[in-house]
C-alpha cells in the first residue's frame, strides 16, 4: 500500500518507512502541487486532538484529487518533562526552535528529578476509515547534549532500560525498536495489515 505521510519532518517520514517497509509499504511525503501543506495546530494540550485534526484538515485538502484514494498518515508527538509539569508537550517543536536543547538542560539544571517520556499518536485514513494508535517512551533528561542523529530532543533524551546513550547517540533502528513512534506506528502497522483492511 502506498501511505502518503503529512509531515514537514523527513526524520519521521524515515523512521515511518523503516517500519512500513517490513510489511511491504511504502512511505512517502505527502506534497500538495510540490509543497508539503501547512496545517494549523490547534492550541490543544493533547497531541490526539491535533493528530486528529491533522487528518480532518488532510482529509479535507486531497478531497477530489487523485491522493484521495491513498492512506494518509498523520503523527503529533512530543517530549514531556516531569519536573516541568509535562511541559513542553504539545508545545515541544516551538520550545526547540526557541529555546533549543541547551535552554531545557538550563531550565530543569537543578532538578533532582529528570524524568521525561516521548509520546506520539500516529493516525492513518485508508479511504475515509480512520485508524489510530499510540506509544510511549519513557527516559530521563541527560545532563549535556550528546550525539547528532535523530532529530529534535534526541540528543538529550536518555530511553530507561537501554544501554545509557541519547536517542541521538542510536541508530534508527535502535531508536525505532524502544520510541515513541516507533511503538505508534507498530501498532498502526499491524492494525492495516489485518485480514480485513
Ligand atoms: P510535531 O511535528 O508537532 O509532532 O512536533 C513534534 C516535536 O516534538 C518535534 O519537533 C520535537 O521537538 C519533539 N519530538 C517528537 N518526537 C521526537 C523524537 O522522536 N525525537 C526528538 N524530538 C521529538
Amino acid at each position: 500500500m502506498e501511505i502518503l505521510f503529512a509531515t514537514s519532518n523527513l526524520d519521521k517520514v524515515s523512521e515511518a518507512s523503516e517500519i512500513f517497509s517490513q510489511s511491504g509499504h511504502v512511505v512517502s511525503q505527502l506534497r500538495i502541487n510540490g509543497k508539503v501543506p501547512e496545517l494549523t495546530e490547534p492550541q490543544s494540550d493533547g497531541i490526539e486532538e491535533v493528530a486528529l485534526s491533522k487528518i480532518r484538515q488532510i482529509g479535507a485538502l486531497v478531497s477530489g484529487t487523485p491522493m484521495e484514494k491513498s492512506a494518509i498518515l498523520v503523527e503529533d508527538s512530543g517530549i514531556f518533562i516531569s519536573s516541568l509539569h509535562g511541559f513542553p508537550g504539545p508545545y515541544s517543536s516551538y520550545v526547540e526552535r526557541t529555546i533549543g536543547l541547551q535552554g531545557i538542560l538550563d531550565l530543569i539544571q537543578k532538578e533532582r528529578d529528570r524524568r521525561a517520556e516521548y509520546r506520539a499518536v500516529a493516525v492513518i485514513s485508508i479511504e475515509g476509515e480512520i485508524l489510530s494508535s499510540s506509544g510511549i517512551c519513557y527516559g530521563k533528561i541527560s545532563e549535556v547534549i550528546s550525539g547528532d542523529l535523530g532529530f529534535g530532543f534526541d540528543p538529550i533524551f536518555i530511553p530507561d532500560d537501554t544501554d545509557g546513550r541519547t536517542c541521538g547517540e542510536m541508530t534508527r533502528s535502535e531508536k525505532n525498536a524502544i520510541s515513541h513512534r516507533g511503538r505508534a506506528l507498530k501498532a498502526l502497522s499491524e492494525l492495516i495489515n489485518l485480514p480485513s483492511k
